[in-house]
């Protein structure tokens, strides 16, 4: 045999080998992230994997002795057919032992089902709507609910003195949701809802809304729309129709002041006062940690936000899987880890509630200051301990 055919056979050999672990899955661990990564809703795709390399930078790509694999499939939008023939794919042909991800509320309840038949541990990284968990019992959420900032700041406000709110939500799922949280703690706080709005999902247009709250004239506009673009259209068409001009204070949820865009709104963005998990500002040693790593490997991403925490955190969960099931994934079990699971987040404690596997979170009040030059959210106040309905009371503790 010459020395070239040798080589050749040789490498035939190896590759063959290669070829039979993949098949087995016994060198990796996949895991399909499924999110939008193009179109108006790009960043959240983005920032979730942005999240994970960071989290990859401080703890290596490797537990119980196998690499992680991630299989980034783009949605390209808010729609659920793609999401959810991405997820079937994911399962069926790439064999991936996690599904993670999802955006938005309508892929994620087109995919459940999927996890369900499947038995797939499917990791939600940021779709809010409180229902998702109960959609398969192989879902686990590490990213919020909006009931918990809406119920938060519906407390909050009506014990501040706040008298009067009318309601700007998206219309759908976290919409509704957010919309819910706050009537029922407000009201019973002794607050009153003048009016409730709801807006398109995709590109709505908020000046007539502006319009019609500045006519009611509220003491406060509660509102949730999808961080991101959304955030910054809300905000610039507040200024923009005079809200603020006649005193009309923004209270809501994070998203409309998401860390990711805050330095490019202005100072319409000052003081406005929302229920949130998770700041760039919030002050613990893992934060610390985790912004320093989210830069290091991520110098082009901008600043971060609670979508990036989630798919930090998101991964934290695998490998917590992982190790627990010495790197031999299987749904059933992976499940039973993932039940009750605390995470040490950058955004401070976080367990995953063993009867219905969403987050409980503390839930903290923030304002909006410039500090050294930089729009923050500032928080000054929490709740612990927040499940998924937002229905808080009592006093709010000191930070
Ligand atoms: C959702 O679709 O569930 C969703 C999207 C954006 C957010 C929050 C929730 O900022």
């Amino acid at each position: 045999m010459s020395i070239r055919k040798i080589l050749a056979t040789a490498s035939a050999a190896s590759l063959l080998g290669l070829a039979a672990v993949g098949a087995a899955g016994a060198e990796t661990i996949k895991v399909g992230l499924v999110a939008p990564f193009s179109g108006p809703f790009a960043q959240y795709g983005g920032q979730m994997y942005a999240g994970i390399k960071a989290y990859f930078h401080l703890h290596g790509d490797e537990v119980a002795g196998k690499k992680i694999e991630i299989i980034r499939r783009d949605t390209g939008g808010s729609g659920p057919e793609i999401a959810r023939r991405l997820s079937q794919e994911l399962v069926n042909r790439d064999k991936v032992d996690f599904l993670a991800g999802y955006g938005l509320t309508p892929e994620a309840m087109a995919s459940a089902p999927i996890a369900e038949r499947s038995k797939t541990p499917m990791i939600v990284m940021n779709a809010a709507t409180q229902s998702i968990v109960e959609k398969s019992q192989y879902v686990a959420r590490v990213s919020l609910t909006t009931g918990q900032g809406s119920g938060v700041i519906g407390h909050w406000a009506a014990g501040e003195g706040i008298k009067t709110a009318v309601t700007l939500v998206a219309d759908y799922g976290p919409g509704l949701d957010a919309e819910a949280a706050f009537k029922s703690t407000f009201t019973r706080g002794g607050g009153k809802i003048i009016e409730s709005i709801r807006t398109p999902l995709n590109s709505p247009d908020f000046s007539p809304y502006m319009q019609k709250i500045k006519d009611l004239g509220p003491d406060a506009v509660f509102v949730f729309v999808p961080a991101g673009e959304q955030s910054i259209g809300f905000m610039k068409n507040y200024q923009s129709r005079g809200l603020a001009d006649v005193g009309i204070k923004v209270i809501g949820t994070g998203d409309v002041t998401d860390d990711h865009v805050l330095p490019a709104m202005g100072d319409e963005a000052l003081g406005v006062i929302t229920g949130f998990h998770y700041s760039v500002a919030h002050k613990s040693p893992e934060n610390e940690k985790f912004l320093k790593a989210f830069a290091e490997v991520n110098p082009d991403s901008g600043q971060a936000n609670f979508m990036t925490v989630a798919g930090y955190d998101g991964m934290d969960a695998i490998f917590q899987v992982a190790r627990a099931l010495d790197g031999n994934i299987d749904g059933d079990k992976a499940m039973e880890v993932l039940k009750g699971m605390k995470i040490n987040s950058p955004r401070g404690p976080l367990v995953i509630d063993p009867e219905t596997r969403d987050v409980v979170q503390t839930e903290y009040v923030r304002r909006v200051e410039r500090i050294d030059g930089q729009l923050h959210n500032v928080e000054f106040a929490r709740f612990p301990q927040v499940k998924g309905d937002g229905d808080v009371s009592g006093e709010p503790l000191a930070m």
